[in-house]
């Protein structure tokens, strides 16, 4: 048998993780696009705006002045202690910086977070439709993934009386909820977000709360602000990102909030599978967190981005769409054009030059409904986007 055969043949079942579309699609219209064609690029999660200037300025002259080295596992102690204050600041809650551990991005987190609260074969709940990776690192990770679906009359989100379901069929080790959510951008209530956290408490689940679209929420036309999950309990893991609100993807840095009995675990664990987040981007990192008017104005612009979608996509055929009270994404009914999201996703591409996500990355029974609509880009290419499908479409 030749090596690459035999080599195939003892990969892992648990590494038969699903593609994640949305990552498809960007290299198809990648690809395209190095062939000359112009493309409108609404299929990625990705500020068009770079990092803040004061951010990239601390970098810069770091990068020119000083050794970048590993720092503590857990990340610099200045970033640590800033970001205890961003918390008081944002949601007037007490943080100790040594409950907070600097990642390397979002995903890093939700490896330590899986890895230090649960074990191989434990079930754990993410609502449907909801962020893909969410689903395949649990797989990797040898848990159970139990995905409970979510619908319009309980605006988006997963319920206690689901949760306490889903608990009776076989007990559950853990739940993740992002608020405001991807591919939706819908956001929990405060109240309903509080009741859910107690229902965890009372069933002894450890509840794990992506707080990454924080700050990126449109309060001004829904009347709707954000809650952390520290406003309700310190039992529960907090995990956030700069990648989104401060427009800092490539950076790759994010930060946890820990209950206290985790600290040590998830230190030792990071030490081992990551030695540090990359100091450079830590330094950017602090730095961002201090320029918030620049910030603003990035999240009018999508502001102006979410009403132009919101008129225009209903009127193209895209309806039904769940509230964006956050996030920068528009997630549509497509079902007046097709029932292969799929298939009409790689044709608008193809044909239209305009690249969107299939619903099939956020939910595998209903997706193939729904397309997501990206508005991080700027406002010309939501124009042009919009221009497009509508000669395309008709
Ligand atoms: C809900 C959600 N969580 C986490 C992430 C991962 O972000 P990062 O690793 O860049 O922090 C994303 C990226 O799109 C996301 O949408």
């Amino acid at each position: 048998m030749a090596l690459s055969q035999k080599a195939n043949h003892f990969l892992s079942n648990r590494s038969k993780v699903e593609p994640f579309h949305a990552m498809d699609v960007l290299a198809t219209a990648n690809n395209l696009q190095q062939q000359g064609h112009n493309i409108d690029f609404l299929c990625v999660g990705q500020p068009a705006a770079p990092a803040p200037l004061a951010a990239r300025q601390a970098a810069a002259d770091h990068l020119m002045n000083s050794a970048i080295g590993y720092t503590d596992a857990g990340g610099r102690g200045d970033l640590r202690e800033r970001l205890s204050l961003h918390m008081k600041e944002t949601y007037q809650v007490e943080v100790d910086a040594a409950r907070i551990f600097i990642t390397t991005g979002s995903s890093a987190g939700f490896n330590l977070a899986f890895l230090t609260l649960f074990d191989v074969g434990d079930r754990v709940a993410i609502a449907a439709p909801g962020y893909p990776a969410y689903r395949n690192i649990l797989k990797a990770l040898g848990l159970q993934v139990v995905e409970i679906e979510t619908f319009e009359e309980d605006r988006w989100a997963v319920t206690p009386a689901q949760l306490q379901a889903a608990h009776a069929e076989a007990p559950l080790a853990g739940i993740l909820i992002a608020s405001p959510a991807n591919p939706t951008g819908t956001m929990m209530t405060p109240d309903a977000l509080k009741e859910l956290i107690s229902c965890c408490e009372d069933l002894g689940i450890r509840f794990i709360s992506d707080e990454i679209y924080h700050g990126l929420t449109y309060e001004e036309e829904t009347g709707v602000a954000a809650s952390t999950a520290l406003q309700f309990s310190d039992q529960v893991v907090v995990i956030n990102s700069f990648s989104k609100y401060y427009c800092m993807t490539g950076w790759r840095i994010g930060w946890m909030i820990l209950p206290a009995d985790c600290i040590r675990t998830v230190e030792c664990l990071a030490q081992s599978l990551y030695i540090s987040a990359p100091e450079l981007s830590q330094i950017a990192a602090m730095h961002a967190l201090d320029c918030k008017a620049e910030l603003e104005e990035v999240r009018r612009s999508y502001r102006v981005n979410r009403q132009l979608l919101l008129e225009r996509l209903p009127q193209l055929g895209f309806d039904k769409i769940m509230p964006i009270d956050g996030a920068f994404y528009a997630y549509a009914d497509a079902t007046r054009h097709t029932n292969d999201t799929m298939d009409f996703a790689h044709k608008m591409l193809a044909e239209a030059h305009v690249a969107v996500t299939p619903g099939l990355d956020f939910d595998q029974d209903r997706g193939h409904r729904y397309l997501r609509f990206s508005f991080a880009g700027d406002h010309a290419t939501m124009e042009s986007a919009l221009q497009r499908m509508e000669t395309w479409l008709a």
